[in-house]
């Protein structure tokens, strides 16, 4: 009998096939962009969505072997700022969590709030922290950034890893890393080098991705699209009134953007 319950599956069917066909239109104009642009051989950048809100594109993230750059990420902040050991630790865009959770078992003595805009990206995290016995530790909240009420220089330090490139408007980014941690904190930003060029791109996507999901190769090639150059970055800082942050290259896919909060 199709009564209420039948209404509302068909209803919410219905709705969510209208999400997924906004969805992939969103992703193939971002696609075509970069597939058959005019440009596409110079490598503007060229922006991705904000939001990781599929549940495809989340599944695929949380299914992906991230080792082999996320191991890496704690040592990258243990080497920059030697003398930090514990306190309460923002990691702005923290996905499914598998940064925040690699960062919080290097760390046993910090905490860690994780904010992320997509649900679906933080119910892979919940899962994720929930495995790791770290929900002590371990707090994911849904913010969309940025997000004022995070902006009152509470946290120790700032963490995150892959986020810059999403933002539309990377002056807000800086603002946002700044304002939400303590005069002098650490804050570290770990970012998508954009390579010279669209073939480039694909070959460190075959390299790089190998036995992904083609739902995670899709955002991997529109990521290193969407990302900045290094000079783009120290133009960013300078216009974010912090020229004394640093920014490294750390291997052929990633930079490092680091410093000390304003004091
Ligand atoms: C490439 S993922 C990185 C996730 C995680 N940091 C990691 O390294 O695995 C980027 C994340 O940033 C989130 N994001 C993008 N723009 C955002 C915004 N304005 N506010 C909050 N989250 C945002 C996306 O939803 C996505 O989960």
């Amino acid at each position: 009998m199709g009564g209420p319950a039948g209404g509302k599956k068909a209803a919410k069917r219905c709705t969510e096939a209208i999400r997924r066909e906004r969805c992939e239109r969103k992703h193939d104009r971002a696609q075509q962009s970069i597939d058959g642009g005019p440009d596409a051989k110079k490598m503007q950048r060229i922006p991705e969505p904000e939001l990781m809100d599929d549940q495809d594109q989340a599944a695929a993230y949380a299914a992906a072997d991230w080792s082999e750059s996320h191991g890496k990420i704690p040592g990258y902040f243990r080497e920059r700022f030697p003398d930090f050991a514990a306190g309460r630790v923002i990691d702005l865009g923290c996905g499914t969590a598998d940064v925040t959770i690699r960062f919080a078992k290097a760390f046993p003595a910090v905490t860690i709030l994780g904010v992320d805009g997509s649900d679906a990206m933080l119910a892979f995290g919940r899962s994720s922290v929930r495995d790791a016995g770290l929900e002590s530790r371990i707090t994911l909240e849904k913010r969309y950034l940025p997000d004022a009420s995070l902006e009152k220089r509470n946290f120790d330090a700032v963490l995150c890893n892959s986020l810059l490139h999403h933002f539309a408007d990377p002056g807000v980014f800086w603002r946002t890393a700044a304002r939400c941690v303590k005069p002098g904190a650490p804050v570290m930003i770990i970012d998508l080098v954009r390579p010279p060029d669209h073939q480039t791109a694909v070959e460190l996507v075959k390299e790089h991705a190998k036995g992904a999901l083609p739902v995670l190769e899709r955002d991997f090639i529109a990521s290193l699209h969407a990302a900045y150059s290094l000079d783009e970055i120290r133009q960013q800082l300078i216009s974010a009134a912090m020229p004394e942050f640093q920014v490294d290259q750390t291997d052929v896919l990633h930079l490092v953007a680091w410093g000390r909060a304003l004091i």
